[in-house]
């Protein structure tokens, strides 16, 4: 049998954090083993909101530098950016035809979007029959992404299931893959880790702002010598993601029974972090020098899913009655 299929596509919408990481990133290094995965830089996706050539392009090979720093293995993934297959746009075009208008209104982000009085348009209404395309081009099984697009999903689960009965049966049902909410990395704040909240830490900080950010986190004002409830502490909540074993369970004990004051905590936190942190900086540092490299992947992926998706749409042409044989 072969493997499962995982498709994902990713926003470039500016520098991770480390929110970003443990939320969505890192599911996609631990399933590259064991799916066929397709990912790709979702650049159309992104023309929505940014409209801006220089930056747009900056922010996606931004991207796939991100990806392959945290260990993405382009010969395990086929990494690409969306806008290199434009078959996708055929595929949503005629996700379109088969879609009402009453239906993509209740999208979540349209309504939002509605509710600011936001201007909004065409491409941020159609956004999810799009991302149906993205998703069901390549016959995904699973879905890895953040709890936000759950109803993406469901959007793409529904579409599929309308053309397969209009023509037949010819799309997979995936199904989403959406990391446990004890994954969910606290800011500096305390509140979930999120650009909007102004509370992130980059997963490529350098040392002094990885410093700077943790000596910010407030705490309660327990002196050293009081137990302190581990539970109740943002420096603790983040201890929990960067500082292992017995050095966290010997923390835990010293919160409970006082003795370790919050500043001793943050430099713990600071360095530990900083182990995490150093050496994908310095991994992504020496990638970026190389960027012909990686638009030789991105070629390579683009080559590898335009083979796979125009198998597929060979099929759905004929299904609609694009084929006049
Ligand atoms: N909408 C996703 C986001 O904002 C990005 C995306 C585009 C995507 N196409 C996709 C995610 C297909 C998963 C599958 O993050």
């Amino acid at each position: 049998m072969s493997a499962k299929i995982l498709v994902s596509g990713v926003k470039p919408s500016g520098r991770p954090h480390i929110g970003n990481y443990f939320g969505a990133m890192k599911q996609f290094m631990e399933l590259q083993h064991s799916y066929e995965s397709y990912v790709f830089i979702a650049d159309m996706h992104a023309l929505t909101n940014v409209q801006n050539p220089r930056q747009l392009a900056e922010n996606t090979l931004d991207v796939a530098i991100d990806y392959l720093a945290i260990g993405l293995d382009p010969k395990k993934v086929t990494l690409f950016k969306q806008s290199d297959v434009p078959l996708v746009a055929e595929l949503g075009w005629i996700f379109n035809c088969i879609t009402t208008m009453p239906y993509l209104e209740r999208a979540h982000a349209y309504k939002d979007a509605r509710a600011k009085n936001k201007e909004i348009n065409v491409g941020i209404f159609d956004y999810p029959m799009l991302m149906a395309a993205d998703i069901l081009l390549y016959d995904a099984d699973i879905v890895p992404t953040g709890a936000d697009q759950k109803q993406h999903i469901e959007f793409t689960r529904d579409t599929a299931e309308k053309f397969n009965r209009l023509f037949g049966e010819t799309f997979r049902l995936p199904e989403p893959s959406i990391p446990e909410s004890v994954g969910t990395i606290p800011g500096t704040d305390g509140r979930k880790m999120s650009k909007s909240y102004n509370n992130t830490i980059g997963l490529f900080a350098p040392d002094d702002e990885i410093a700077k950010a943790v000596m910010s986190i407030p705490t309660d004002s327990k002196g050293v010598d009081e137990p302190k409830d581990p539970d109740k502490d943002n420096v603790f909540a983040l201890h929990k993601f960067f500082t292992e074993g017995p050095e966290f369970a010997e923390l835990r004990d010293r919160y409970q029974a006082g003795g370790i004051g919050y500043k001793e905590s943050k430099e713990l936190l600071i360095r530990n972090m900083s182990k995490f942190i150093t050496p994908l900086r310095e991994k992504r540092e020496s990638i970026a020098k190389n960027k012909s490299d990686v638009l030789k992947v991105l070629e390579e992926g683009a080559v590898a899913a335009r083979e796979k998706a125009n198998l597929k749409m060979d099929d759905v042409r004929a299904k609609v009655g694009f084929k006049l044989t």
